[in-house]
């Protein structure tokens, strides 16, 4: 719940690792309180024990829309209520689209995707009920142009970029704002590290991203600054896009 302090209470899936992790210590770090998905309890008491009350951490797959709707409940019992999702659950296969496995299809399309809408789904009537909320969905560059070996990944990014934009139609005269936000590459776990050195040197910075730095992004969409933002793609990529 919004306290007279201004802070917040965020659900952020993905919440283990890279972006998600980011998201969740700079929230943290404002004051606001983050309730964090993951599918690794390990990771998720880690993460926890770092961050007392601030941090409650609750196993969820995203891909599973009965756990999803548990799991909202769950965590509205012990918060109360939320001010923003950031639908942040994520991975990439590489790989030639003939020879794309069954399980990395569906992995992909259901987490990215289908997460994201099951997510979102289940937390609209809370947010209806107070006339106010924010959905943040992490779309990708690559939902945006097409890339070589990703092709499963980049329909499920740009599935979840007019996913967005529908929600924010759909509900803009209810307060409820969604932004997707578009990363270039960030380093994170997502992929192999010994990529990350040769994606650099195409990046017109010369750099691919800090996770922190798209966290920057979320602490800011959070604001009152941003609020009369809403269906926007916020790209973040160092102008690999241009
Ligand atoms: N890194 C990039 O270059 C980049 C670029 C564009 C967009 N993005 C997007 O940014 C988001 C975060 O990616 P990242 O780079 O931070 O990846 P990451 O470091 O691999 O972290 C992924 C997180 O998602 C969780 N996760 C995966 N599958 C899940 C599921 N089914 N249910 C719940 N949680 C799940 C993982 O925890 P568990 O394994 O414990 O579940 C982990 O916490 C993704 O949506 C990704 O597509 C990343």
């Amino acid at each position: 719940m919004t306290t007279d302090s201004g802070a917040k209470t965020v659900v952020v899936t993905g919440v283990t690792s890279g972006i998600g992790k980011a998201v969740a210590e700079r929230l943290i770090g404002k004051g606001h309180r983050v309730v964090g998905l993951a599918r690794s309890k390990d990771k998720l008491d880690a993460l926890a024990s770092e961050h007392a009350d601030k941090l409650i951490p609750l196993v969820c797959d995203v891909r599973d829309a009965a756990r999803v709707k548990e799991v909202v409940q769950e965590l509205l019992a012990k918060v109360g209520t939320v001010d923003a999702l950031v639908n942040n659950a994520g991975l990439l296969k590489f790989s030639a689209t003939h020879d794309l496995a069954d399980a990395d299809l569906l992995a992909q399309v259901e987490t990215i995707l289908l997460g994201t809408i099951y997510m979102t789904r289940a937390l609209l009537p809370t947010f209806i009920a107070q006339q106010r909320g924010l959905v943040v969905n992490l779309g990708s560059v690559s939902g945006q142009k097409a890339s070589p070996k990703m092709a499963a990944y980049g329909a499920a990014k740009a599935g979840v970029e007019n996913f967005t934009k529908s929600i924010a139609l759909e509900y803009a005269d209810k307060n409820i704002r969604a932004i997707t936000i578009c990363p270039g590459t960030i380093e994170t776990g997502l992929m192999d590290k010994m990529m990350f050195a040769m994606i650099g040197k195409k990046v017109p910075m010369k750099r691919i991203g800090q996770p922190k730095e798209v966290a920057g992004l979320v602490e800011f969409l959070l604001s009152d600054d941003a609020a009369y933002m809403t269906g926007s793609s916020i790209v973040v990529d160092g102008g690999v896009g241009l």
